[in-house]
């Protein structure tokens, strides 16, 4: 078997929604310490709907792919379902990630929560905290 997935490998090389948004509502950025990859994702945001998304990732084939398929995954949807969006519901709809690729969809479902709470933040509008994960002890970077 490939390694990689047919989607994977369709994503990887066609990702959809990269780029950025200049207005954006609100923008996350992630990296992950060990493999030095970095993803961003910029939101538009109308009546706590994600009316466009886009994403910067200077990362590896799975962290683009990641970032493609989850971008597509939260476009048009309320706020509180792109939160809901965990890297394993990203690696499913990639149809699988290696083991020891897993770490690459937690980055999109980080930078998702980063650019929601950016967007929180800078309207004012209170959250449950324990939503977001807390980035000063977040495992995911020390791992
Ligand atoms: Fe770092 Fe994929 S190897 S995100």
């Amino acid at each position: 078997m490939a390694l990689y997935s047919e989607v994977v490998m369709d994503h990887f090389t066609h990702p959809r929604n990269v780029g950025f948004i200049e207005d954006a509502d609100g923008v996350g950025q992630v990296g992950n310490a060990k493999c030095g990859d970095i993803m961003k994702i910029y939101l538009k945001i109308e009546n706590d709907m994600i009316v466009d998304v886009k994403f910067e990732t200077f990362g590896c084939g799975s962290a683009i792919a990641s970032s493609s398929m989850a971008t597509e995954m939260i476009k048009g949807k309320p706020l509180s379902e792109a939160l809901k969006l965990t890297n394993k519901a990203v690696a499913e709809a990639l149809s699988g990630l290696p083991a020891h690729k897993m770490h690459c969809s937690v980055l999109a479902e980080e930078a998702i929560k980063s650019a929601v709470k950016d967007y929180y933040d800078r309207n004012g509008i209170e959250y449950d905290h324990t939503q977001f994960p807390d980035c000063e002890n977040c495992a995911h970077c020390h791992e």
